[in-house]
């Protein structure tokens, strides 16, 4: 049984079409991981579930409830949950202040600052200084951080890698695992094919708006994955 299913979904940025009948499920506590060219609409899809992209889909469900039509604080109530590529701190506000900015629903659950911070003990540190004064890294950790604070069931990583050195990139998707314990199911969207194969139970390749392949990283080969990507092939 899929918490997130969607048949056919096409967005549109005024007359220009990004997404071209988008089909994707996941199913609880399942890891799936978006690959795709810069372009390719992974932004634009994840966007379209939040609600911050108009969309159209012949299903549009979450928990066999339906997304079409709902507003993006309706979403985030709902249990979804975006760290949106480029990490959109709050400029004017701390480390702790964005962090409580993601609990805004007071939605129930088990995530809280202290659970935040052992989790990144570096943020405790950091609480009260400006969010943007930090390493990129960090950023991401508080992004992250702020995402959780809404008591996800699904949570949605834009890039997470995004500009990263890969020490850190390591650091970041280190963390993945104790969320998913918890029983979220991750939507994870990537450029770093590697790092995608490494942590994802099935992937989907988006090319131009587009799934182009989609199955488990094992049963997929490296030439069908590149192919997929890039719309060419090696042979
Ligand atoms: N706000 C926007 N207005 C107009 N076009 C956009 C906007 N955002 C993205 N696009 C276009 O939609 C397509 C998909 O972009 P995006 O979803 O950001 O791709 P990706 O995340 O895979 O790099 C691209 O052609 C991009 O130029
Ligand atoms: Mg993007």
């Amino acid at each position: 049984m899929s918490v997130l299913e969607i048949e056919n979904m096409t967005a549109f940025y005024s007359d220009f079409q990004a997404l071209f009948g988008v089909s994707l499920n996941i199913k609880k506590g399942e890891t799936v991981a978006a690959i795709g060219a810069n372009g390719a609409g992974k932004s634009t899809f994840l966007r379209s579930i939040t609600g911050l992209v108009k969309n159209n889909a012949d299903t549009f469900l979450y928990n066999g409830e339906t997304l079409t039509g709902k507003v993006a604080s309706d979403i985030v109530g709902l249990g979804i949950a975006m760290v949106p590529e480029g990490r959109k701190l709050f400029p004017s506000l701390s480390v702790e202040e964005n962090l409580i900015i993601g609990a805004y629903q007071q939605r129930p659950g088990n995530w809280t600052l202290d659970r935040v911070y052992q989790m990144f003990p570096k943020l405790e540190q950091r609480k009260d200084i400006a969010g943007t004064a930090l390493s990129g890294g960090e950023q991401q950790m508080v992004a992250i951080g702020r995402a959780l604070m809404s008591n996800p069931d699904m949570l949605l990583c834009d890039e997470l890698s995004l500009g990263l050195a890969p020490i850190i990139i390591k650091d970041i998707y280190s963390a993945l695992p104790s969320i998913k314990a918890e029983g979220v199911s991750l939507l994870v969207v990537e450029q770093d094919i590697n790092q995608a194969l490494e942590i994802a139970d099935r992937i989907y390749c988006f090319q131009e708006g587009r799934i182009s392949l989609t199955g488990k990283p094992e049963d997929l080969t490296k030439d069908q994955i590149a192919t997929a990507y890039f719309g060419i092939s090696y042979d």
